[in-house]
């Protein structure tokens, strides 16, 4: 199998160590690709649209943020870590996920999001880490992707792993590999269901697109979801 981890700090502080040891139990079975935000990733988006209105590649970093997309839709998991910086996800987590705007499913979301299965792995000292998870689950649900499964903590005394109690560490070292292994036991040969909600999402937007391909043929985005056959009967999470 493949995983693709995006990792909203490249420190190899306590984010890290948890995210080790949640794959640990992959190793020997699945093949890594890792990004380590901000160096791996793009710069701010400027916020020019060229990605909404005309083609995601005239983008001044496409040549990240396309590499980054080439890794997310060939793996069979994501991944994504962050600590909490000021009760939200890291600024490089949330520049990344900027230039995502386009994969949104109001914009041109990739069929191959909707069977995906993905993994949020957030901590914080006292308090933000559910909203960190939340800033990451925001996006990958508007992708289209309904299985998420979120794993957060809170660290309560200390930021760094070495100074953290051993019971503390047991612990969350005991939920990561509990998580791990229930992953490890899903057959990836098949996608995962698609739930109600994105179903909903999807039909809504599919309303609209009709709406404004009627007023504009032309219209990046209608011609997008017209060209996967969705204003017809196609479905994303449908085998074709
Ligand atoms: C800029 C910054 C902002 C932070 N904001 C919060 C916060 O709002 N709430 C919190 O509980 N911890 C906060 N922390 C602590 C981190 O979430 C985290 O626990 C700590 O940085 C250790 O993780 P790391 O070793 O992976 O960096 C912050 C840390 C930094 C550097």
């Amino acid at each position: 199998m493949k995983i693709t981890v995006v990792n909203g700090t490249e420190k190899k502080g306590v984010t890290y160590k948890l995210k080790e040891i949640f794959l640990e139990q992959f190793r020997d079975n699945a093949e890594i690709t890792e990004f380590y935000l901000p160096k791996d990733g793009p710069g701010f988006c400027t916020g020019c649209t060229a990605c909404f209105l005309t083609y995601q590649n005239l983008c001044k970093d496409a040549e990240t943020v396309q590499k980054i997309e080439k890794a997310l839709l060939e793996a069979d998991l994501l991944v994504f870590t962050s600590p909490a910086y000021v009760f939200h996800t890291t600024g490089a987590m949330k520049a990344m996920l900027d230039h995502f705007g386009y994969r949104w499913m109001s914009h041109r979301p990739a069929k191959e999001m909707f069977g995906k299965r993905a993994v949020i792995i957030t901590q914080c000292l006292g308090a933000g880490g559910s909203s960190a998870a939340k800033d990451i689950k925001d996006s990958l649900s508007w992708w289209g992707i309904s299985y998420i499964r979120k794993c957060g903590f809170k660290l309560m005394s200390e930021i760094h792993w070495d100074k953290l109690p051993e019971k503390k560490r047991d612990a969350m070292t005991k939920k990561l590999t509990s998580l791990a292994q229930k992953m490890l036991k899903i057959d990836y040969s098949k996608p995962a269901h698609t739930g109600m909600i994105t179903k909903i999402k999807f039909y809504m937007v599919r309303m609209l697109q009709t709406g404004l391909g009627k007023d504009n043929p032309e219209y990046t985005d209608f011609k997008y979801w017209k060209s996967n056959g969705w204003i017809d009967g196609v479905r994303p999470w449908r085998p074709e």
